[in-house]
């Protein structure tokens, strides 16, 4: 078993998604360790997407990440980071499989519903932004 990190994002949250997309997580077969709901601001979100800074995409993303609550959350599964990625679907809705998170319910690009860790690596770095020791209960 492993653990990712997969955000709800604004446009989810705000158009009442955010259960319907955890529902087909847990469907997916992952526990959820840790969740939360949070309200970044500019700097948190900028932090969060570095690995992006001066693409052309990433203060559109910084501001839409910031525009609403978000619902990061701790999941595990076995090779979760691969499983979750493949249970989101692609970036882009439009290239998304069916079946995903993306093609159920991302409206763009952009405004893609959901942020999964693309490394164990980045995983364990993503749950450290959003998460303490204490709150990841059970581990
Ligand atoms: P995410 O998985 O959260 O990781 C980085 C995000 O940048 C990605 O989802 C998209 O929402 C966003 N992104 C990537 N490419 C573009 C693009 N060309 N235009 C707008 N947003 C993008």
């Amino acid at each position: 078993m492993s653990l990712t990190l997969a955000i709800i994002k604004p446009d989810a949250v705000g158009s009442g998604k955010a259960g319907k997309v955890l529902a087909h997580l847990e469907g997916a077969g992952f526990t959820v360790h840790a969740m939360r709901l949070a309200r970044l601001n500019k700097a948190q979100a900028g932090a969060f997407y570095a690995v992006h800074e001066g693409r052309p995409f990433y203060e559109e993303l910084v501001e839409f990440m910031m525009s609403g609550p978000v619902i990061p959350m701790v999941l595990e599964a076995d090779n979760a980071v691969a499983k979750l990625r493949e249970t989101i679907g692609a970036t882009d809705p439009a290239e998304a499989a069916e079946g995903t998170v993306r093609k159920l319910y991302a409206e763009s690009k952009g405004r893609n519903a959901i942020h999964a860790s693309d490394s164990d690596e980045n995983a364990a770095l993503e749950i450290d932004f959003f998460f303490s020791n204490y709150d990841r209960l059970g581990l």
